[in-house]
């Protein structure tokens, strides 16, 4: 059998982590793309890992490339294209940049590779989703933007630091939009099966929901020059694996709603099941009041952006 194929499209902070850990996981071989200036970049960093290899003991090839080309027919995209933040920057201030670079990753996708499942990763994420899949006219399962599994997973490593505890034993959700309105499910959290809300006082827990929304800003602002690349890199190769190996993991992604928690055509974090077919399934559940309100109020903040990428 052919190992799968894996397109990494964007080859800077984030795109040099996820070749390193879809390399070391041996998801499949790995094409690192950038664009023709930064080919010497992908290229060299491709042989780094190549390099690697012998100490890891992993049989992946990794590829640096400029070439469309040399990416048909992959079965896995994770696209990272576009520029990240500065300090001061929210991720909206993006979007005018960025929806440029993914209309024409859109449109190359689709020419080389009409049956891959795409993993969005730049930002503003849910915009950027949103028009990858209006340009590239694919089935809603096959696009699905990776925002949800790193908050979620902030999250839960502010919960475990708090409680000190095993973070592997901390369960949470984020849902909604991937920006300062997202909505952490504190109700749901729960450490070894323990409620969150047991262990953790209101005003703590307020406090690390906030931290939480503004993580993403808190590395900007400590890196001076870019933002976050080790999580954000291991929660997408999360969503690569579960397409690639079946594993129908559960993790909030921002998937197509179609009427799900009552929203209709927009991308939004909600907990989804990923495996062969894509973006399997939705996990509905009933909202408490607060909850809907907060799931609301991000979807406006969704809607605004999206709306924007239509002038
Ligand atoms: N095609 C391919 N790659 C492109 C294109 C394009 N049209 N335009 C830009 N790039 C490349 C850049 O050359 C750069 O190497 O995208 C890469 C982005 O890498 P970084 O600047 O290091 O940014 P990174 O930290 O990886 O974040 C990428 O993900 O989380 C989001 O907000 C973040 O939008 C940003 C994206």
């Amino acid at each position: 059998m052919a190992r799968a194929k894996i397109s990494l499209i964007g080859g800077g902070q984030i795109g040099g982590n996820l070749a390193l850990l879809a390399a070391q996981k041996e998801l499949g071989d790995v094409f690192i793309f950038d664009i023709p200036k930064a080919e010497g970049m992908v290229k060299g960093k491709a042989l780094d890992l190549m390099q690697l290899r012998p100490h890891d003991g992993y049989d992946s090839n990794i590829y640096g490339t400029s070439n469309w080309e040399d990416l048909r027919d992959s079965d896995v995209f994770i696209v990272t294209a576009g520029i990240p933040r500065k300090p001061g920057m929210n991720r909206e201030d993006l979007l005018a940049t960025n929806l440029g670079i993914i209309k024409d990753v859109a449109l190359n996708i689709k020419k080389h590779s009409p049956n891959a499942f795409v993993i969005i990763v730049s930002n503003p994420l849910d915009a950027m989703v949103y028009s990858f899949y209006k340009v590239s006219e694919f089935k809603k399962n096959m696009v699905v933007g990776m925002a949800g599994a790193l908050d979620s997973a902030r999250f839960r490593a502010f919960i475990a630091m708090e409680v000190d505890c095993s973070v592997q034993d901390v369960t949470c959700m984020v849902l909604g939009g991937h920006g300062d309105t997202m909505v952490p499910i504190t109700r749901l959290g729960t450490v070894g099966g323990v409620p969150i809300k047991s262990l953790i006082s209101p005003e703590r827990l307020e406090e690390i929901v906030n931290r939480t929304r503004f993580a993403g800003g808190e590395i900007v602002k400590l890196f001076g020059n870019g933002s976050a690349f080790y999580a954000p890199a291991q929660s997408a190769i999360e969503m690569a694996e579960s397409y690639l190996r079946d594993k129908k993991r559960v993790i909030p992604c921002a998937s197509f709603c179609e009427g799900e928690f009552g929203i209709n055509g927009y991308f939004i974090g909600v907990p989804s099941v990923i495996g062969r077919g894509g973006v399997e399934k939705i996990l509905e559940f009933d909202l408490q009041d607060d909850e809907r309100v907060a799931l609301k109020n991000t979807l406006e903040a969704v809607k605004k952006t999206v709306s924007e990428t239509q002038l």
